[in-house]
């Protein structure tokens, strides 16, 4: 990264929803003395944000304004080049988004995003990972409530039992535990019924396989590309009801966004198999009270998800978003959103009593405002341990997780609360 660039961010689409959020956070809670810069197509709407920002008098202080017409590659590189590091909130990603990862591949543009586009990651990854190592750009997607909190639960897990026991992980199972939430973004419901639009049965088919981004999965390799787990097998009934059980965890069903933290904590693993275990498999859930609602809930997604492969039916559900792409909850009926993830993870190792970690992600608020504060606290942690990130995981496509602990340690103090513990007490190594 060129340390002679005149900015240190730049956040491309500040005038969203998300966007908006993300340049509040910047203003009204980075401490470190950043230059920034907020960009998007509508100069008044950018000089609008600006203003509200200034008046607001946080320390991160008020941004210049950089507004850029299109979303070309030839447009982005030159916005490109004038910063260190590139947050994009301008979605549906698949749409507008390839140029500007292209563009930051090319110029050596650090590059985050807070998509949850499974398809469209691995056609990026796919086109410009060899770009963006030659040119010593960092590029990190889905480092929003997708799938940030999913890849640093994993590798908390994987980290303590390293730590405890020296070995890895078996499997590993999470629960979206409680999900209190005023609703999904006009443009997250956007992006989501696009995704049927712009990508064909077989790509979205190729995605649900949890490994779909996993390097090992590409490799000719001796060992597994896709471990089953270990150390719990379900049954005809639990899987033709979506529903079942697991010690701690307690009755589980299908999770919405289980798809695409799975499919990134699979590619944490896969770049590091030797510290997660050759063996590791995450399968993520939703928790629910009982079995009769959990069966429900996964019948009703299967449905849906059926549905909305229809053309005309997703044209209707179009008709009916309670939000428009712009628009979403108001910060005021976010106040009592809650999420927490809960996991357990088993050691790799040939115990009577299997070891276990557990871990638990708590974060009080929208998921929306975790969105921002994902964002832009890894953006920081890029800004202030670039030489560690990169010497540990080099440049290319990281996950959020290549962050490090530094980043779980800034979360935290940031009200991103992250604790990860020995289960049961079973000595050491
Ligand atoms: N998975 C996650 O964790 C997560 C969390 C939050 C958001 N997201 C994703 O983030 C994206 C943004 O969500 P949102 O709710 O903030 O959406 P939004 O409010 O509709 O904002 C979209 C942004 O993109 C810009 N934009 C749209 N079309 C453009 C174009 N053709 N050229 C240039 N800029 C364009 C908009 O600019 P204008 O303001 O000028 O219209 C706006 O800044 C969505 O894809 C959403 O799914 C994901």
């Amino acid at each position: 990264m060129a340390s002679t660039r005149e900015y240190d961010i730049i956040l491309l689409g500040a005038t969203g929803y998300t966007g908006k959020l993300t340049a509040e956070y910047i203003t009204s809670s980075v401490t470190e003395p950043i230059k920034w810069a907020i960009a998007g197509r509508t100069q008044s709407k950018l000089n609008d944000l600006a203003s509200k920002l200034k008046a607001s008098g946080g320390p991160g202080g008020a941004p210049a304004t950089i507004v850029i017409t299109e979303l070309t590659v030839p447009e982005v590189t030159k916005l490109a080049k004038t910063t260190k590091i590139l947050l994009n909130t301008v979605g549906p990603y698949h749409k507008y988004c390839t140029p500007v990862v292209q563009a930051c591949a090319e110029t050596g543009t650090h590059y985050l995003d807070v998509t949850g586009e499974t398809p469209w990651v691995k056609e990026i990854i796919t086109k410009f990972e060899d770009t963006a190592k030659k040119n010593r750009a960092v590029i990190i997607p889905e480092i929003g409530i997708e799938s940030a909190p999913s890849d640093l639960v994993a590798f908390s897990a994987v980290k303590l039992i390293r730590e405890i026991w020296d070995c890895g992980v078996m499997d590993m199972v999470a629960s979206v535990h409680e999900l209190k939430s005023s609703g999904a973004s006009g443009g997250t419901l956007a992006t989501g019924l696009g995704l049927f639009d712009h990508y064909g049965t077989q790509q979205l088919k190729e995605i649900s396989n949890p490994f779909c981004l996993s390097p090992l999965a590409q490799r000719d390799h001796r060992h597994t590309k896709f471990p089953a787990p270990t150390t719990y097998r379900k049954t005809l009934g639990e899987r033709i009801s979506g529903v079942w059980q697991y010690p701690l965890l307690g009755h589980l069903t299908t999770s919405i966004t289980a798809g695409p933290n799975q499919a990134i904590v699979h590619r944490s693993s896969g770049r590091y198999p030797y510290y997660y275990g050759f063996n590791f498999n995450y399968a993520e859930y939703m928790a629910v009270d009982s079995p009769v609602v959990g069966m429900l809930i996964s019948w009703l997604l299967t449905l849906l998800t059926i549905a909305l492969a229809i053309p005309p039916i997703r044209a209707i559900v179009k008709g009916f978003m309670k939000y428009k792409p712009g628009e979403g909850p108001s910060v005021e009926s976010t106040k009592d959103n809650r999420v927490e993830i809960r996991a357990v993870a088993v050691a790799e190792q040939l115990s009577k009593t299997p070891r276990k970690a557990f871990v638990n992600f708590v974060f009080e608020g929208g998921v929306y405002e975790l969105t921002a504060r994902l964002l832009v606290i890894g953006a920081i942690t890029l800004l202030k341990d670039q030489d560690k990130v990169v010497k540990t995981h080099g440049f290319g496509f990281l996950t959020p997780s290549s962050l490090g602990q530094e980043y779980i340690d800034r979360l935290d103090k940031a009200g991103v609360k992250l604790k990860a513990r020995q289960l049961g007490d079973f000595g050491s190594k």
